[in-house]
């Protein structure tokens, strides 16, 4: 036997079901989609194509595959926006409501498919007006208002790439991804709203502009009313440049693989990527998944993605999945804890909202404030929960099923990459049979493997996950760097994919999800996946989050050195710290018990939510901290190095 690449060593026998109810009105409840792509991936995709998607020129070629590069549906021409928008306004549905918006401060507005148009016509025509031709790169640094998907749907609209930045992120970060991108517009606004103050994203855009020289035009959309520099030529008010623009636009007709758009992603030390997503396999795949993951129903559902549409969840969840189906969603701009604990809840209340779709760390969260929030709201109107971007621990599972659910809604567990476009591992909630923490199974017409160290298939156990087939919005490459894009996802393993991501097997054949692999701590030589003991912490009745890393041990090798923080109403103290040792290693193994049990408020997450366990190593190993620039809250790291100094530690 040889080591496994990674252990499995945490066990979950919750099973849930579909409730009858649901599964009777759900879009998926028996296998024919999966019999259907086992039988031919190209002619399911190619049907998902035609059915959700409207092309101006039928495709001929399904996929061409010359590993690692893919092309879909070629010979096929179409319009994003067009799909998104028009199809939706010619078949009488123009009042239907695109989206219910809702600023941080408490101010609405609503916006309906017909309204939604009229605008993304118009400011494709200032972009035009602008000088920006097809092909032509577009920037957008903007808060979460509703000129955003305005701006990327008229992009769409004359087939200029857009490339969205996160409006959390600081100028230099701006900067270095408008000149990869050797962008010609800046679409940005005077500031937005969160956590109940202004963030001046003008001012930001404006050091970035000073090393930007691709930038001849930029667009302010006037959000907080506060007073921004406008540099005379080059800078223009949104508002002023619409009411001179011509309402009507034609939607260009564009190659299925045309670009849509770069999203960057952050390494932690090297130059962020340009993750290219082109036209017709990318909005198949999240029209495909928007629809039958989260079994949508146009017109009775009130959906909601409570991500930022600066990261792919917002690009793929909030704008093009959503639109492209034609759904009523909610958009908010701000964050869960303004002007109360109850944003969410009250939100969900208000609208009636039926799909709520976020992220572990932000349940974590709600778990930490404890149940009284949620309780003060009426939740009955939700019947489907999601979750992405990390794994969700059981315990957090479970939560969210129970105290946001109500025990009645499916839990769907998505996993998937800014680089798979799309979701690619999950449940299909009228059909399978979640177990709290596992992402299920891979989707209809997509392939996933666990493989060992050996590039070997793994059939039950933990490993390395890989995906064997091309998908219909898989990145294309890294911007202006095939080589990189070659290198770091496709010579791992020959001729597959690697994530980056581990994960296990269990006996029925469901995939876990085990975090990153460069996260693994290696423990007397035992590969032990942060995860799991994470999940083992969770586990425990008085705590709400915990990220535990590898410290170097003279003993062990590496030491789990666990940071914890607990709920709401709990005194941490000495025995406690030695309860949670002894809990994990009941439930896991004694192998798995930490070293140290550290407890602390907050833990260091970037900027989208995920644990900078990288920072957290550092401080388990006393270093000086390494690269802090996308970290939410530097404050944190300070009182965490702080704690760790005193926790007493097992030697
Ligand atoms: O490690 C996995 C984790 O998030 C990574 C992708 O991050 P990003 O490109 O920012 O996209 C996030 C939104 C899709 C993955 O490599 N991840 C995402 N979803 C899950 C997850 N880990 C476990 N379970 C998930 N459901």
């Amino acid at each position: 036997m040889t080591e496994p690449a990674i252990e499995a060593l945490y066990t979950e026998d919750r099973s849930f079901p579909p409730p009858d109810e649901f599964a009777a009105r759900a879009l998926v409840n028996d296998r024919a989609m999966f019999d259907e792509a086992d039988r031919d991936p190209e002619a399911f995709w190619a049907r998902q194509a035609r059915e959700l998607i409207t092309w101006f020129d039928d495709f001929d070629t399904v996929c061409e595959w010359e590993p690692p590069f893919a092309k879909w549906f070629l010979g096929g021409t179409l319009n994003v926006s067009y799909n998104c928008l028009d199809r939706h306004v010619e078949a009488g549905r123009g009042d239907k409501v695109a989206f219910h918006w809702e600023g941080e401060p408490g101010d609405t507005r609503t916006i309906t498919y017909a309204d939604l148009h009229a605008e993304v016509c118009r400011f494709a025509n200032v972009l035009r007006d602008l000088g920006v031709a097809k092909g032509d790169r577009v920037n957008i640094y903007m808060p979460m208002i509703p000129e955003l998907p305005v701006a990327m749907l008229a992009c769409a609209r004359i087939g200029a790439p857009h490339s969205v930045v996160f409006g959390g992120f600081s100028s230099d970060a701006l900067a270095d991804r408008i000149n990869d991108a050797e962008a010609k517009v800046l679409v940005t606004a005077d500031g937005g709203y969160r956590r109940g103050s202004a963030v001046p994203l003008k001012a930001n855009a404006d050091v970035a502009l000073a090393a930007t020289p691709s930038i001849d035009s930029v667009v302010v959309v006037r959000r907080t009313g506060d007073d921004v520099h406008m540099e005379a030529g080059r800078d223009h008010w949104y508002h002023e440049l619409m009411e001179r623009a011509a309402p009507d636009c034609e939607p260009e007709h564009l190659d299925s693989e045309h670009l849509l758009y770069l999203l960057y992603t952050s390494g932690t030390t090297a130059k962020p990527k340009g993750i290219m997503h082109t036209t017709g396999g990318y909005l198949t795949q999240v029209a495909f998944t928007h629809k039958y993951v989260f079994d949508l129903h146009p017109d009775d559902d009130v959906y909601w993605c409570a991500a930022d549409i600066g990261w792919v969840t917002g690009h793929s969840y909030i704008v093009y999945g959503p639109l492209a189906n034609g759904a009523t969603s909610v958009m908010y701009e701000g964050t869960p804890d303004h002007p109360g604990r109850d944003r969410f809840w009250d939100i969900i209340e208000r609208y009636g909202v039926t799909i709520l779709y976020t992220a572990p760390t932000a349940i974590r969260t709600f778990m930490k404030w404890g149940t009284q929030e949620p309780e003060k709201h009426d939740l009955s109107s939700l019947r489907l929960l999601g979750s992405v971007g990390e794994p969700i621990n059981p315990e957090a599972w479970i939560w969210y099923h129970t105290h946001i659910g109500g025990g009645r809604c499916p839990v769907v567990d998505t996993w998937w990459q800014t680089e798979t476009g799309a979701i690619m591992i999950s449940p299909l909630p009228g059909l399978t049979t979640l177990k709290p923490g596992s992402a299920t199974h891979p989707l209809p017409g997509i392939a996933a493997e666990v493989v060992d160290e050996a590039g070997r298939r793994v059939e039950v156990g933990g490993g390395y996950l890989t995906l064997t087939r091309p998908w219909p919005s898989m990145l294309r490459g890294i911007y202006g760097d095939p080589e990189r894009y070659r290198q770091t996802y496709w010579s791992r393993f020959e001729g597959r994919y690697f994530a980056g991501d581990g994960a296990k097997l269990d006996d029925d054949g469901y995939l876990w999800l085990l975090g990153r692999v460069d996260d693994v701590m290696n423990v007397s030589g035992h590969r032990v996946s942060t995860t799991e003991v994470e999940s083992a912490l969770v586990d425990h009745p008085k705590v709400a989050e915990s990220a535990v890393v590898g410290a170097k041990d003279d003993t062990t090798g590496q030491a789990i050195i666990a940071f914890v923080t607990v709920k709401g109403d709990v005194e941490p103290d000495v025995a406690l710290g030695e309860e949670l040792r002894a809990h994990v290693a009941k439930k896991i193994g004694p192998i798995s018990r930490p070293k140290t049990v550290i407890f602390t408020p907050d833990l260091p997450k970037t900027r989208s939510g995920k644990i900078m366990r990288r920072l957290l190593r550092d401080v388990a190993e006393g270093r000086d901290l390494g690269d802090t620039t996308t970290l939410a809250d530097e404050a944190v790291v300070d009182e965490i190095r702080e704690r760790a100094a005193a926790a007493p530690r097992d030697e």
